[in-house]
């Protein structure tokens, strides 16, 4: 893959609107990634091939240069650290907002409380930032879950709609971070690849 430009993508729900903006600059697999078990696929650009991965691996593959590029929420992104890429493009897909819940009808709380969460880095900075002192549980998901059966106090999650706090009798408290998804691209092939990252770059700022 070595003279080529490796795209990462996220599988899941955001990938419909991913190809899409890929399409929008003329670059589209040659198969579709959402009917094939395949993890990586070539494109319409003979320079250019898309790998599919979860969420949480985009940023270590273009970290490690292995993806030249990638598209990874910001979420996601604040948890890793984001060392070895640089973020020039906000893409603006998958808005949505990291946020303090907790339950409806909250009791007297003790001073010290319980953070349920899957974004354990973001919520220990928020807490630090605002020298607060919290215990942090680490989740995988159901985050929902933990201040109504008292495993927690409160939880920090992502919030689109607000119909699943709703739905378990939570309501959003504060905001810690607006999220979308960002363009991440690897420090060493923005040089080594610079005119055909920087002209991808372009035509996805254009087609915004
Ligand atoms: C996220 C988040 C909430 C839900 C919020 O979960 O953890 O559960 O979406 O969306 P809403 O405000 O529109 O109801 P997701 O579906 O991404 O699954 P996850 O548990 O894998 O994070």
């Amino acid at each position: 893959m070595s003279g080529k430009v490796v795209i990462a993508l996220t599988k899941g729900r955001i990938l419909d609107a991913e190809l899409d903006v890929l399409a929008r600059v003329d670059i589209v697999p040659e198969e579709d990634p959402r009917d094939s078990r395949k993890l990586v696929f070539g494109t319409n650009r003979p320079e250019v091939e898309v790998m599919i991965l979860r969420g949480a691996d985009v940023a270590t593959y273009v970290e490690h240069g292995i993806a030249d590029m990638g598209m990874s929420g910001k979420d996601v992104l604040l948890e890793h650290g984001g060392t070895g890429f640089y973020e020039p493009l906000d893409l603006g897909l998958g808005k949505c907002r990291i946020m303090v819940a907790g339950l409806k009808d909250e009791p007297p709380l003790p001073s010290r409380l319980k953070i349920a969460t899957k974004f354990t880095n973001t919520a220990k900075r928020y807490y630090a930032s605002r020298g607060i002192q919290v215990d942090i549980i680490k989740l995988y998901g159901a985050m929902e879950l933990a201040p109504v059966t008292g495993l927690a106090h409160r939880i920090v999650d992502i919030v689109e709609t607000g119909n699943t706090l709703k739905a378990n009798g939570l309501v959003p408290m504060e905001l810690i971070t607006e999220i979308s998804t960002r363009l991440i691209v690897n420090e060493s092939s923005y040089k080594t690849k610079f005119e055909i990252i920087k002209s991808i770059i372009d035509s996805l700022e254009g087609a915004l």
